[in-house]
């Protein structure tokens, strides 16, 4: 098994690995994963076993925020409570298109990046900045991407698997805005709470990922989805020009789903 703590890895911006049975090699780098190119055959089906583990660890992140935010507002807590069952069964539809198509629990190295990066982070606000306004409303952009693709593949399995999972990721990037703008303006130290998470995160990004795991991974900014999110017409405006320009890769334009 690949270890968790690899020396390539600043230990102080990440926390420990959620756990995973004896089944699974996690890897603690995207280059030591199976990055199939463009076009390989196992391409689509490694896909599926790696976006499974990434939702197993959107779960791990919400429920998390659960455990370790108990004083949190009643709604908030319920959203987080919500997350976690959309993203149990997320989890459970990926696997189970993956194993109709031949693959086994295991087959491929998985990253855990998600849940380390955001259960490092030591307030809330900066938790849902990570990974709801960010990680996932990257997801919903490369969700839209992978619906237009498996539709030209006439994979309607696919198609019908995304179009459920980006209507929940919608509903939980908009609670993370609803409540992130709540609290920035009932508290300004929310700002920067928001902006030290972000400079960590970033720079925990970049070292999993490296130079080979974000190059052209960024997707056209779905402005639809952003704007039912709850993003603001600017915001919106903001990402279409990033992701236009492709102008560096940043943990909102390169991961794939939440
Ligand atoms: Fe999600
Ligand atoms: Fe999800």
């Amino acid at each position: 098994m690949t270890s968790e703590t690899s020396p390539a890895l600043d230990p102080t911006l990440f926390a420990d690995g959620p756990a995973r049975d004896a089944r699974f090699t996690v890897a603690a780098r995207w280059a030591e994963c199976a990055n199939f190119p463009d076009g390989h055959p196992l391409r689509g089906i490694e896909f599926l076993h790696r976006q499974m583990n990434e939702e197993v660890d959107s779960l791990e992140c919400s429920a998390a925020n659960l455990r370790d935010f108990p004083d949190a507002p009643w709604e908030l807590r319920l959203s987080l409570a919500r997350q976690c069952a959309d993203e149990a069964r997320h989890a459970a539809m990926f696997r189970h298109l993956f194993e109709l198509r031949g693959g086994h629990v295991g087959q491929y190295p998985v990253l855990n990046f998600q849940y380390r990066i955001v259960a490092h982070i030591p307030s809330l606000v900066g938790r849902l900045a990570i990974q709801n306004r960010s990680f996932e409303a990257g997801g919903l952009d490369a969700i839209t991407s992978g619906i237009e693709h498996a539709r030209r593949q006439g994979d309607d399995q696919l198609v019908e698997l995304f179009e459920a999972q980006r209507a929940d990721e919608i509903s939980h990037v908009r609670f993370a805005n609803e409540w992130i703008n709540a609290s920035t303006r009932q508290n300004p130290r929310s700002v920067l709470e928001i902006g030290s998470a972000l400079a960590g995160a970033s720079k925990a990004f970049h070292q999993v990922m490296g130079p080979e795991g974000t190059e052209g991974a960024s997707y056209p900014a779905d402005g639809a989805a952003r704007r039912e999110a709850g993003f603001s017409d600017a915001e919106v405006g903001l990402a279409v020009q990033l992701q236009t320009n492709a102008a560096g890769a940043s943990p909102a334009d390169t991961l794939r789903r939440g």
